[in-house]
């Protein structure tokens, strides 16, 4: 039996993309080989590459001034990747200091120009995104789209002059966006759209210098990937194999429109368990709730423990809140069933009777 899993990452996957990534790990469609053992340069696998590709640029509806990358290192690398190719080192990048993601991307990006925040809401624990009209002349502004330890997401993205650099790790394709308002995005895969291991990077090739004055190293330069497809080197050829079933998934339930929809549907039915439940109380502020990482304690922490022992012998598993948080967080990705959520709040319903 599966568990219901509300881990934030890694994450649940529709099992139907959990058995089709099996059969091909055990034979690829019936060739006698694995997907895991072609070369990531033969048209076996190159195929695959641009089937992924199309799938993202007809999502977010992207022109050819945009590139699809699929590069491994995790978001993580991408913090110091992004301000490498689109800063000069004397250049400014505004920040908003929105929680955690926010602080490990400003002190990335703090090493490779000039960082500096706009605003913050650490005061309150991060409980909020603080809003932001303008970008104080930076090169670009940084957000996290959507924090993930924090529980709070843009429903809005800031109107300045700078290109946003998205962090979507935790939301990227969950809705469409406004990419007018980009200049790179980029995502690892493993909570909405696969498993740990590559990360779709979205660069407008407008945003990017043809050159900069600094050496950038030959792998970690957006123009090499762009140039050869994302096939310079060996990329984690299985990961973008997952990746991809998970957009054939996305695209047959209907795009991200319909992302959206299920994401609203399902973080409203938790948060309003939340909201009526006299033992639990939200995080953050209203207004920013995520609806990808919902965040919630009860009355104590002795209550807390209670809980998650209930919640486990109940086959909830990976609902725990980050260690600095405490508390719960309900992860709620692309790939959480409906059934799962359904079967939490009657969980959390039965704790307080
Ligand atoms: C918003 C956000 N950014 C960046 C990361 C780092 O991703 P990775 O560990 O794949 O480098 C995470 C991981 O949880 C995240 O949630």
């Amino acid at each position: 039996m599966r568990k219901h899993n509300f881990f934030a990452g890694p994450a649940t996957l529709p099992f139907e993309v959990i058995q089709e990534a099996s059969a091909g790990l055990l034979d690829y469609k019936g060739m006698g080989i694995s997907i895991a053992e072609v070369s990531h340069r033969s048209p076996i696998f190159t195929d695959l590459v641009d089937e992924a590709n199309a799938l993202v640029k007809k999502f977010y509806n992207l022109s050819d001034d945009w590139a699809v990358l699929w590069l491994p290192g995790g978001a993580s690398s991408q913090l110091t990747v992004a301000p490498m190719n689109l800063t000069e080192p004397q250049d400014k990048i505004a920040f908003v200091d929105s929680g955690f993601w926010a602080g490990r991307a400003f002190e990335a990006a703090a090493n490779e120009a000039n960082a500096f925040f706009l605003d913050s809401s650490k005061e309150s624990q991060y409980d909020r995104i603080p809003k932001i009209s303008d970008a104080q002349n930076a090169r670009y502004l940084h957000v996290v789209s959507n924090e993930t330890i924090d529980g709070t997401q843009y429903h809005q993205f800031p109107e300045v002059d700078a290109p946003l650099v998205a962090d979507m790790t935790s939301d990227f394709l969950s809705r469409p966006l406004p990419m007018e308002k980009f200049g790179v995005i980029f995502a690892s895969a493993q909570k909405n759209f696969g498993i740990a291991g590559i990360t779709c990077v979205l660069v407008n090739k407008h945003v990017l210098p043809e050159k900069n004055s600094r050496k950038i190293p030959k792998i970690f330069n957006y123009h090499t990937h762009i140039d050869e497809n994302s096939l310079y080197h060996t990329i984690p050829t299985y990961p973008v194999y997952v990746a991809l079933l998970m957009l054939r998934y996305i695209d047959k339930q209907g795009g991200l429109t319909e992302m959206q929809r299920l994401s609203k549907q399902k973080s409203q039915l938790i948060y309003q368990e939340i909201d009526r439940n006299p033992l639990l109380t939200g995080m953050v502020a209203v207004e920013d709730r995520s609806v990808m990482n919902a965040c919630f304690r009860s009355q104590t922490p002795e209550m807390d423990h209670k809980l998650d022992l209930y919640l486990v012998e109940n086959d909830i598993v990976g609902i725990k809140g980050f260690p600095i948080k405490g508390g719960f967080r309900a992860s709620i990705y692309n790939g959480q069933p409906l059934e799962s959520v359904i079967h939490l709040v009657e969980v959390l319903q039965n704790f307080t009777n």
